[in-house]
């Protein structure tokens, strides 16, 4: 829920900029807790307040009595009319590794000494509720409202997935959890609300908190919950189950919850954790950073928890949140911006993209001016216009994008979207017959630009065929897909090239690249959603390509990353390139993949084989400067792939959980990061003597 939290503040410099601010809170507080259709996203929201009481400490006689502060300090903020058994209380937050680490130091000075371990988990981004059970029903949903009181939402039972209406023994006891909307949810609800003509939620959380409060609706919008907290019923019923709840560790109540049929954190994929040290709980804070953007929903940090309630009895309790545990936050990934415009563009393969250009946003560290819409389906679906404020995300490598509209914030100036009645592209047309749009040339409506990336460096690297050869081979027909690459006659390249002595290079080079692995093969076809890495893991899982080309759904889904919906694009897009398979293999471009074992495995374990250990087995390796000795031919994706070959994983960024840094000419930054955790460092040449036996 919103707070006072430790983002840093807006500053404000007058009294009127103090006031436009009070203003803006208050409506962003009221439509929030109202309808939750908020015009602010919770990073300006939480700095705005900071700003609002840094200005109010500074000139207190400026303060007016309606500010959101005095509300807060008052408990006056969206309470309700059900008293908690005890507080709801909320969460410290930590920034980063010497914030948490600092933490930690406080925590021991507490405690006399080091906690007796650690409950790491995610930190769920939605709001919190309390749920009553007696005898095993539930009989009582109550929101946390001001942390103090709540309000009674108890309709909502029965529409909260992971929320049992009966649990699995009799018990009376209160579980605490986070009620969100899984992305699945949220789309499924926007479908629903455009269905009976409302407005679309602009992200899961509004919508949680919009749906849970809602009555007398004539839809129902699914929810979903992920407890955290599990109290003995304050009206003391004494079932021998509730007995003892003080003595046991966190890990232990997360564990009764999931025995009683309740969802709890350690349900999302990332799981919980016990863990011994800080460390350790930073490694798996590594972990989830990194699969933030591909799970099914939005968290926006990892909860760390002292696991010992004695631990936690001595650490206590403060007036706004236990000192025991501590929120870190990952940066936030959406705000809000509005759209100035939106153009139009063909893809590689075809596909329309329509691009939202933004009054600039800073996400995470960076500007961003445009953001993907995704299609005309969606534009229409979210009923997006020019002018409207919008919640734009940015994830990880995703490309921004425009989640929905804060329909709040409309004035009535905006305008429709225009939708293109001829491809952007080749001005020819439009196959509008999907949600996603496409030139009905497909692929071939750019085919320069397909050739080219295939012949690209990561890929086929076929080096002499340059962006004017290509566009001069598929303008002359000797090219029509990337297959016919490899039959090119040498009077078809001396046509394109006007030379001999380069058409001879470049077909030398054609029958060295016939040489290259599934991988990069895969890769080269320039299948949507697949990227380098991605082909490296779907070429390493499957090892051959007639093994992906019979890979069903389910199969493909085994491959990390890839859930159903991109299952499901990637049959249909291997589908459509089936002929152009089939030909690459006629033409003898059909390399295997080295197949190699998950991390930690040995190389012949893949096969059912006790194998030798692979020498990265285990380790994160992150390569950094210019590679010398054996490694200076190679690309850093061909380095990465040697990483992976030799059982390793390899990585961007230097981090307590690196195992290894091969720094080369000029590492700079990275190199003192890694020195300064004691992350081992070693040399091109001594790295290459360790991998030699997987050099390419
Ligand atoms: S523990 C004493 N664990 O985050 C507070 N809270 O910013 C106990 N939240 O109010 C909270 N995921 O609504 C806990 N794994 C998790 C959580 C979690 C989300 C929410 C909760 C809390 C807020 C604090």
């Amino acid at each position: 829920m919103r707070g006072m939290e430790n983002a840093p503040s807006v500053v404000l410099a007058d009294r009127a900029a103090y006031l436009d601010a009070v203003e803006e809170v208050r409506a962003a507080a009221a439509a929030y807790y109202g309808d939750g259709t908020s015009a602010l996203d919770d990073d300006t929201f939480d700095r705005l307040m900071r700003g609002i009481a840094a200005y109010e400490a500074a000139r207190p006689e400026d303060a007016v009595e309606q500010s959101p502060t005095a509300l807060v300090a008052a408990g006056a903020v969206e309470g309700g009319d059900v008293v908690h058994s005890v507080p709801m209380l909320s969460l410290d937050n930590v920034f980063g590794q010497e914030d948490l680490e600092r933490w930690g130091t406080g925590l021991a000075r507490r405690l006399g000494g080091e906690p007796r371990g650690f409950h790491v988990g995610p930190k769920i981004d939605g709001l919190a509720v309390a749920a009553y059970y007696t005898g095993g029903k539930l009989v009582r949903l109550v929101t946390r409202g001001n942390g103090t009181t709540g309000e009674d939402v108890s309709h909502a039972i029965g529409t909260v997935d992971g929320l049992p209406e009966v649990l699995a023994a009799p018990v009376s006891v209160e579980v605490r959890g986070e009620i969100v909307l899984t992305n699945d949810q949220f789309e499924e609800a926007n479908r629903i609300r455009a269905e009976y003509g409302e407005p679309v939620f602009s992200n899961p959380r509004n919508a949680a908190a919009g749906s849970l409060r809602a009555t007398g609706r004539a839809y129902t919008i699914p929810l979903s919950c992920y407890a955290y907290t599990l109290l003995p019923a304050a009206d003391g019923d004494d079932t021998a189950d509730e007995r003892g709840f003080a003595e046991r560790t966190h890990s232990a109540l997360m564990d009764t919850l999931g025995a009683l049929g309740v969802r709890t954190v350690a349900d999302t994929p990332v799981g919980a954790r016990t863990v011994a040290t800080l460390g350790e709980a930073l490694a798996y804070i590594e972990t989830v950073a990194a699969r933030r953007d591909a799970l099914p929903l939005g968290i926006d940090g990892v909860v760390i928890k002292a696991d010992h309630p004695d631990d936690q009895r001595t650490a206590g309790t403060g007036s706004r949140a236990p000192r025991w545990a501590v929120a870190y936050k990952f940066p936030a990934v959406e705000k809000t911006t509005r759209i100035v415009d939106v153009t139009w563009a063909t893809g590689r393969t075809g596909f329309l993209a329509p691009r939202a250009q933004l009054e600039p946003v800073e996400i995470a560290g960076v500007t961003v001016a445009f953001a993907t819409l995704h299609s005309p389906g969606m534009i229409g679906k979210l009923d997006l216009r020019i002018g409207d404020t919008v919640t734009v995300r940015r994830a990880g490598d995703v490309i921004p994008y425009v989640v929905g509209p804060v329909v709040a914030a409309r004035t009535g100036a905006e305008t429709p979207i225009a939708l293109p009645e001829k491809c952007p592209g080749c001005g020819g047309e439009i196959d509008s017959s999907q949600e996603r749009w496409r030139c009905v040339q497909g692929r071939a409506c750019d085919l320069s630009r397909s050739v080219e990336y295939a012949v690209g460096r990561d890929q086929l690297d076929i080096e002499g065929l340059g962006p004017k050869i290509v566009v001069r081979l598929v303008a002359d027909g000797a090219v029509a897909d990337i297959a016919d690459l490899f039959t090119l006659t040498r009077e078809q390249l001396v046509a394109a090239t006007g030379s001999e002595k380069n058409s001879d290079k470049i077909l030398a080079n054609i029958l060295a690249a016939k040489e290259r692995p599934l991988s990069r093969v895969f890769c080269a076809l320039g299948v949507r959603g697949t990227g380098r890495s991605m082909s490296r893991r779907i070429a390493r899982h499957f090892g051959t390509m007639a093994a992906i080309v019979d890979a069903d759904a389910a199969a493909l889904q085994e491959v990390d990353g890839i859930g159903p919906e991109k299952a499901a694009m990637l049959l249909a897009e291997l589908a459509e390139l089936a002929p152009v398979i089939a030909k690459l293999k006629a033409a003898g471009v059909d390399k295997d993949e080295p197949r190699v074992a998950a991390v930690g495995q040995s190389a012949d374990a893949v096969d059912g084989e006790p194998g030798e250990e692979l020498p990265l087995a285990g380790m994160t390796v992150v390569a950094t400067g210019s590679m010398t000795g054996p490694l200076a031919a190679l690309s850093r994706t061909a380095v990465n792939e040697l990483i992976e070959r030799a059982g390793g994983r390899a990585g961007s960024s230097v981090s307590k959980s690196t195992t290894l840094l091969v720094a080369g000419a000029n590492a700079g930054s990275k190199k003192a990061k890694a020195e300064s955790l004691g992350v081992r460092v070693v040399t091109p040449e001594e790295f290459g003597e360790t991998v030699a036996a997987y050099l390419p």
